[in-house]
């Protein structure tokens, strides 16, 4: 399994609300499309976070392709798993596009080097990754663009490609579709179908749920309630209604 989430609970340190996941368990095969819906405050970004490393499972276990997600295991983990932030503005903080998505191969190829220095083969080879990314996303263009200037919609991409150019085999994605207008969500959509590897993207957006992935997850009050079709967990009413969806 590319993903594997065994009884997984997690708290935020020092809130007083209790265990914002209780006890999910699931998991995602290479290259499988699955949707997480919930309401707002369901617990969907506090999977990602967790899946991710930034928040601790406070119990429960995560692999990732067969690696514990463990402190020590997270340069390797953060190879194969990318997470697309629900702000771009978390994502993008160089000055200039282009900066930012060097930026994640540069710093893996000095700390492969060991010493932090870097070959010029492998600043080219960075390059021509980082230039092939923005060149599949048809935002070539905004490479010297200054990040913060973009709108919602070229964001969002510069943040995907700052993703996509570390070649993760698992992409969550949290919220991706939010505040982007239909021509941009469009846009998301047409990048989104012709990516090869996994995701799991978290989304109040039944439509791009349903346009996008073959498998949907329900959380509801950090539980799991369901796992199965998108197309039937979708269209069943009276279980949207129960996870106040
Ligand atoms: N930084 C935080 N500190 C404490 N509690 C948080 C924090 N972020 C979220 N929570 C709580 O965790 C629960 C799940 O929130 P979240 O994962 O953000 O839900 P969703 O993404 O589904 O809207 C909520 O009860 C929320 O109040
Ligand atoms: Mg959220």
């Amino acid at each position: 399994m590319l993903l594997d989430v065994r009884g997984l609970s997690a708290l935020y340190p020092g809130s007083n609300e209790g265990l914002a996941l209780h006890g999910v368990t699931f998991s995602i095969g290479e290259g499988e499309k699955v949707a997480l819906i919930g309401a707002n405050g369901a617990g969907k970004s506090t999977l990602l976070l967790s899946l991710s490393g930034i928040l601790e499972a406070s119990e429960g276990k995560i692999e990732v392709d067969g690696d514990a997600l463990q402190k020590k295991n997270l340069p390797l983990i953060r190879r194969k798993l990318g997470l697309l932030f629900q702000n771009p503005d978390d994502q993008l903080f160089m000055p200039t596009v282009y900066e930012d998505v060097i930026f994640g191969p540069l710093n893996y190829a000095g700390s492969a080097a060991g010493n932090g220095s870097i070959h010029p083969s492998e600043t080219e080879s960075v390059d021509r990754t980082a230039c092939g990314v923005l060149e599949k996303l048809e935002i070539l263009h905004l490479k010297d663009r200054m990040s913060h200037k973009l709108s919602g919609g070229e964001k969002r991409l510069a943040a995907l490609a700052v993703v996509l150019v570390m070649e993760p085999r698992l992409i969550l994605m949290d919220e991706p579709s939010a505040f982007l207008d239909p021509r941009a969500r469009r846009r998301l959509v047409a990048v989104l179908k012709t990516l090869p590897q996994a995701y799991l993207i978290a989304t109040h957006d039944l439509a791009l749920a349903l346009e996008l992935c073959d498998r949907c997850l329900i959380l509801s009050g950090g539980h799991l309630r369901a796992d199965g079709p998108a197309r039937d967990i979708i269209n069943d009413a009276a279980l949207l209604d129960e996870c106040g969806l």
